[in-house]
C-alpha cells in the first residue's frame, strides 16, 4: 500500500521534489521530545498522524541531504529546516509529504482528502460560482469537487513561505484539467501579487480510495 501511494504523490511533482507517503500507525520511527509536546494533549487519532506526518518528512528530508532535527511548527504550518520548502498533508488511513530544496521552487503544497469527502454543502461554501457551474455539469460531480477543494487546500499549504495571511476559499478559481493538472486562476488582488513573477504548476490524481493534490510555486 505504502509504495502505490508513494508512487501516487510521485506523480504530483517535478524532478526536485521528494515524497514519501504512508499508513498512519504503520509508520514506525521515532519523534524528537519537542516534537512530542506539540501533541501532548491530542487524540491518539491525531497523534498518529502527527507522527507519522514528521517520520515521512525525516525520510524526505534526508534524500535531501538534510540531517535530523525536530520539526516544529508555528500555529501548526510546519518550520521547515533552513532553505527547505514542504508540505504534509493526511486524511482517513493516508499521510503524505513533499519537501524540496528552496531555489527556483518557492513553495510546495501537498493535500489528500477521502475521493468524495467534499459534500454538496462544503462545496457551496467553498467553491465559486464558475467552479459549481463546473462541477454541475461533470459526470464525476462527487469527485470533481474533492479535487477543486484539495487544489485550493494544495495551493494555500505551497505559499506558506512567501505568504503567512490567510486567503480565503473565494480568492481563488481552479480550473480543473482532464490531463491532471489545475490551473489556479487569482481572484483576490493578495493573490494576483503573490503570483507576479510565479509560476504555479498544480496536479492531482485519485486512487480508489484518495484525491490527491500538489502545487508548486516557482520563480518564472
Ligand atoms: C491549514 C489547512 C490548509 C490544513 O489542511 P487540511 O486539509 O485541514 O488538513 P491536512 O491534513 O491536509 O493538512 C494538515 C497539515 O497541514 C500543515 N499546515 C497546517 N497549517 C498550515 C499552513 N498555514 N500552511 C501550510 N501548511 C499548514 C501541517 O503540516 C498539518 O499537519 P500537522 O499538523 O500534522 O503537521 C486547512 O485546515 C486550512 O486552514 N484551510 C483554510 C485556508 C485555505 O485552504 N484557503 C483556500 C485558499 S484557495
Amino acid at each position: 500500500v505504502t509504495d502505490d501511494l508513494t508512487e501516487l504523490v510521485r506523480l504530483l511533482f517535478p524532478a526536485g521534489v521528494e515524497v514519501e507517503a504512508g499508513v498512519p500507525g504503520e509508520t514506525f520511527g521515532r519523534l524528537f521530545p519537542e516534537e512530542e509536546a506539540l501533541i501532548a494533549r491530542a487524540v491518539e487519532k491525531r497523534r498518529r498522524e502527527f507522527r507519522s506526518g514528521r517520520i515521512l518528512a525525516r525520510r524526505a528530508l534526508a534524500r535531501l541531504g538534510v540531517a535530523e532535527a525536530p520539526i516544529l511548527a508555528k500555529e501548526r504550518r510546519p518550520l521547515w529546516p533552513e532553505g527547505i520548502v514542504g508540505s504534509i498533508s493526511h486524511a482517513d488511513g493516508c499521510c503524505a509529504v513533499a519537501a524540496a530544496r528552496r531555489g527556483r521552487i518557492e513553495g510546495v503544497g501537498l493535500d489528500v482528502e477521502v475521493d468524495g469527502a467534499v459534500t454538496q454543502k462544503i462545496l457551496a461554501r467553498i467553491a465559486t460560482p464558475e467552479e459549481l457551474h463546473r462541477v454541475g455539469s461533470c459526470a464525476g460531480s462527487a469527485r470533481a469537487g474533492t479535487v477543486i477543494f484539495s487544489a485550493k487546500e494544495a495551493f494555500y499549504k505551497s505559499l506558506a513561505a512567501v505568504h503567512e495571511d490567510w486567503i480565503g476559499f473565494h480568492d481563488v478559481r481552479i480550473e480543473v484539467g482532464d490531463d491532471g493538472t489545475f490551473r489556479v486562476v487569482p481572484i483576490a488582488a493578495a493573490v494576483r501579487s503573490v503570483l507576479a513573477g510565479r509560476r504555479l504548476e498544480g496536479r492531482w490524481c485519485a486512487s480508489d480510495r484518495w484525491v490527491f493534490a500538489g502545487a508548486v510555486l516557482a520563480r518564472s
